[in-house]
């Protein structure tokens, strides 16, 4: 693909106030760049609609961290694709580790979300990416094929009209764990992403509308490391977008790489 991507997730870690000042100061910032990067910030789902508010006619685009699958019915609590559309969103998070784990969130639960948002035409940003007793285990390459092939699975039942998704490789152990991860691991990882895309759904479909990007624990000292890897054109960011300073330096790295 080939354009860059910086997406900050919020995750829930800010007060109502302080997503919207945080939105604030970015559009505030941004607007005295220039860059190429597309900047995505995905805060939590209460404050999404004030946050597209503050951004609205400014270059941020807006995600959200989670959705359903279905655009109505009687599901208590759950958000839908159709209402995320309705708030602006043009990106979404989809089975980010932490959802996985505290939330019970299976593969094939991701599978029905990519598919859905993609009906609406939402990127999916799909989070994949091993623990470390699998990466121990030697069982990296294993668990990134299974969860890519079922994240698409629903979605490619249909023939592929043109849209993009986002795959992010999030080794689990290095979330927010500022461990070291080798430039070779993130590329190889990289690289299987795509030959599995390749495989589900050819190699031209894959290049032209699936961007691969890296996260965790990434920050102003490693950006453009994680960003010269062959094959990964961005980063989803979570500590490291909590602040304006932190989020615009990441801004520029990104636009200088
Ligand atoms: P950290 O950048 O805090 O490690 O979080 C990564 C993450 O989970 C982004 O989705």
């Amino acid at each position: 693909m080939g354009k860059k991507y910086l997406i900050a997730n919020w995750k829930m870690q800010l007060s109502i106030n302080e997503s919207r000042s945080l939105a604030q100061e970015l559009v505030e910032r941004l607007a005295l760049i220039k860059t190429d990067t597309s900047i995505v910030v995905c805060p939590s789902g209460p404050v999404l609609s004030q946050v597209a508010g503050v951004i609205r006619g400014s270059d941020l685009l807006l995600g959200a961290q989670n959705s359903f699958w279905e655009d109505r019915g009687a599901y208590t609590g759950e958000v839908s694709p159709a209402n995320l559309k309705e708030l602006g969103c043009s990106f979404c998070l989809v089975g980010h580790s932490e959802r996985r784990e505290y939330l019970g969130e299976t593969d094939e639960m991701v599978g029905r979300k990519v598919a859905a948002l993609l009906t609406q035409d939402i990127t999916p940003i799909i989070c994949i990416g091993e623990t470390e007793d699998e990466r121990d285990d030697g069982r990296r390459e294993e668990v990134l094929v299974q969860q890519l092939s079922l994240a698409l699975a629903d979605a490619f039942r249909q023939p592929h009209n043109g849209q993009h998704f986002i795959v992010a490789y999030e080794p689990i152990w290095m979330i927010g764990s500022g461990q070291m991860i080798e430039s070779e691991d993130v590329i190889a990882s990289a690289q299987l992403i795509r030959k599995t895309l390749n495989e589900l759904c050819t190699a031209a479909v894959a290049d032209k509308f699936c961007t691969v990007i890296y996260g965790g624990s990434v920050d102003t000292i490693n950006l453009s490391g994680f960003l010269s890897c062959s094959g990964i054109d961005g980063a989803l960011v979570g500590g490291t977008s909590l602040t304006a300073d932190n989020f615009m330096s990441l801004v520029e790295i990104a636009s200088r790489s």
